[in-house]
């Protein structure tokens, strides 16, 4: 069965790749490669043996979207991860950011919406939820005025899918609300590949763990949490790249009662900055350079997810445990700088 993963070259995406294709699906990645790169298919073919069918373009060039829908009829499911990512970009770039993720959205819809058939998984994020009042998180806690452009695309996004879904019951969608996803997988052929100064924290110590970085700065230690840096919940990349094919196996079998959902894909726990750090002191066994910050401007003190709706309605549930997830990252950082 033909699933098209779109940025199936990104972070995410290729994991989902090799998940799919160690399950049989058969896989067709369309990337445009402005953060990834073709060496990802190597290591994607490394680990399960399989070549993916990969189309370099950019979806935004709609007649492009078109065509290969037109040549690929027998796509039965999308998984769409291409999209842009980076949270100060999106300030200074709006336009590329509306383009890019909802533009780009409402084309795949659109040929999705001719299909007798369609089923549809959208990357959205904890972010929606922005500072929630209650913790841990459930996906019926109020979506929260988006604070960054970036935000918004995945806030708005949903919405996008929830009224297509409305109208157009031959469509079903689950979209993801990711919490933080980090680690690499344990082969170390495949994982998060930055741009530049990392934003995110895991990749930003690993790359001070091998010298590249000369200190992390922590955001804040005077927050009302436990050691007062803030708390998030770090899943592993390996986790949240299974939830996807549940999700699509789910699509696949399902009588088309609801077929709109969203589910949050995070562990159910919470971790501070400081335990972070800890935890890559533990399986690095490298101490790590650190200095304390002032908080960085749209953080959220903190945001962790109940999982009890993946668990009991996908029957998934995330099974590393942060040391698990700190200890591939590191050994993914150490083989790209070897
Ligand atoms: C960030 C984005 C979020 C996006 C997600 C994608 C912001 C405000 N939020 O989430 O919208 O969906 O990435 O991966 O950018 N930290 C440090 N020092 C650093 C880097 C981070 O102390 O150098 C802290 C942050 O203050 C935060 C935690 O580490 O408390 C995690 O940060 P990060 O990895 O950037 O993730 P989020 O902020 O949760």
């Amino acid at each position: 069965m033909k699933i098209l993963v779109t940025g199936g070259l990104g972070f995410i995406g290729s994991h989902t790749v090799v998940e799919l294709q160690n399950k049989g699906f058969e896989v067709v990645i369309i990337d445009n490669l402005s953060n990834s790169s073709k060496d990802v298919l190597k290591g994607i073919t490394a680990i399960t043996g399989k070549k993916a069918i990969f189309e370099e373009m950019d979806l935004r060039e709609k007649t492009k979207v078109q065509d290969f829908f037109a040549k690929h009829a027998d796509i039965e499911g999308v998984i769409h991860f291409a999209a842009s990512k980076a949270v100060g970009e999106s300030v200074d770039k709006p336009l590329l950011y509306y383009e890019n993720n909802l533009g780009v959205l409402v084309y795949m819809l659109q040929e999705l919406t001719k299909q007798e058939k369609a089923r549809f998984i959208f990357s959205s994020s904890c972010t929606v939820y922005g500072q929630a009042d209650k913790m841990p998180i459930t996906e019926d806690a109020p979506v929260k005025p988006a604070e960054s452009p970036y935000g918004n695309t995945k806030q708005v996004g949903e919405e996008i899918i929830r009224d297509t879904c409305n109208v157009n019951p031959s469509l079903s969608a689950i979209a993801l609300r990711y919490f933080n996803p980090i680690g690499a997988h344990p082969s170390v052929h495949i994982g998060e590949l930055p741009i530049g100064v990392p934003q995110n924290l895991v990749p930003f110590i690993t790359q001070t763990g091998v010298g590249l970085r000369e200190q992390l700065s922590v955001f804040g230690n005077d927050n009302p949490t436990n050691d007062g840096t803030c708390i998030r919940d770090y899943i592993h990349v390996v986790d949240v790249a299974k939830a996807h094919v549940i999700a699509l196996q789910r699509l696949l079998e399902k009588e088309n009662k609801e077929n709109y959902e969203v589910f949050n894909l995070g562990t159910g726990r919470g971790s501070s900055v400081l335990e972070v750090i800890h935890s890559f002191e533990n399986v690095s066994g490298k101490k790590l350079k650190y200095t304390i910050a002032d908080r960085r401007s749209g953080d959220v003190v903190q945001a962790y997810a109940d999982t009890q709706k993946a668990n009991a309605v996908l029957g998934w549930k995330a099974e590393s445990s942060l040391d698990d997830a700190v200890k591939s990252a590191w050994d993914w950082e150490q083989k790209i700088r070897a």
